[in-house]
């Protein structure tokens, strides 16, 4: 049988670590050939090597997504190799979290919207005439449930991931009225077990400590199903995204967050 985005070129930002990695990984073994990007020269060249030695196709880029001279450079990359690109998971993101907003720096708030929201636009922007070439794509953009929700000292993170949910949607438009064959969605994961957790920058300065959140933990609390969710289960829903089984689905929010979003249930002992 053949992968369910056999054929595919795709792009995925921020590849190198928790839902991107899982993201190439399952891409790759669907079928796709897979651009992975990210700051992180260390782990993006190894999950590379895994992939090809498992049979999959993928090539790592070093690639700080708030630099628009390096998106220019990484289009014309994929351009030279490829000839098209099929799908963009625009997923790179980071979170700062402060004790209240009134002690966040404006140098904080810039480089949380620097990298969730900026990096996404430049994306977009750059993506887009490659993909227009070759009769459309799929673009999935990585919101969060806090991009649904409000979240008590991630102001600033929520207020990009909700400018991410609505820029998805506005594009989706843009994209159904030119008529280009793109669709574009976006995907608000719960708590879910990646490194993420343990790079919260906290504090009065946000400079570095790591908060300690232990997301199983937190999980069980919040979580209706009891527990957090796994990056491979993050994947899953993109793929759907990136594939042709979505063919009919655009401007919408895939929520995968075990049940959060919709309420809350008495824990069991
Ligand atoms: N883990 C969760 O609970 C959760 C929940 C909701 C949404 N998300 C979102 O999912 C996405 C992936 O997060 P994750 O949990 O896999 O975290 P992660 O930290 O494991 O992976 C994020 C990757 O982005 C890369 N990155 C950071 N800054 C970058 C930059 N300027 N340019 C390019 N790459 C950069 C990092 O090096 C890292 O490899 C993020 O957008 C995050 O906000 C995560």
């Amino acid at each position: 049988m053949a992968g369910q985005v056999e054929g595919k070129v795709a792009l995925v930002t921020g590849g190198a670590s928790g839902i991107g990695e899982a993201i190439v990984e399952l891409f790759a073994r669907e079928g796709a050939t897979v651009i992975a990007t990210d700051i992180d020269e260390l782990r993006g060249p190894d999950l590379v090597r895994r992939v090809t030695k498992a049979g999959g196709k993928a090539i790592f880029l070093e690639q700080d997504v708030t630099s628009e001279e390096r998106w220019i450079e990484v289009v014309a990359e994929i351009a030279k190799r490829y000839g098209r690109l099929d799908t963009l998971v625009a997923n790179a993101g980071i979170g700062i979290a402060v004790p209240s907003i009134t002690e966040m720096t404006l140098g904080d708030w810039r480089k949380q919207n620097a990298i969730n929201l900026d990096g996404v636009f430049l994306s977009v922007k750059h993506c887009l005439p490659l993909m227009r070439k070759h009769g459309g794509g799929s673009i999935v953009m990585m919101s969060s449930l806090a991009g649904l929700r409000g979240a008590p000292g991630l102001s600033a993170y929520s207020a990009t991931k909700g400018g991410v949910r609505l820029f998805a949607k506005s594009i989706a438009m843009e994209c159904a009225a030119a008529g280009d064959g793109i669709r574009v969605n976006s995907v608000h994961p719960g708590i879910i077990d990646t490194p993420i957790w343990g790079k919260i920058p906290t504090g009065a300065t946000g400079a570095g400590q790591n908060a300690p959140i232990d997301p199983e933990e937190r999980a069980r609390i919040a979580t209706p199903l009891g527990r957090a969710g796994q990056a491979a289960e993050i994947a899953s829903g993109v793929l759907y995204l990136a594939s042709d089984a979505s063919r009919y689905v655009t401007g919408s929010e895939l929520v995968i967050d075990g049940g959060m979003n919709a309420g809350a249930v008495p824990r069991r002992q």
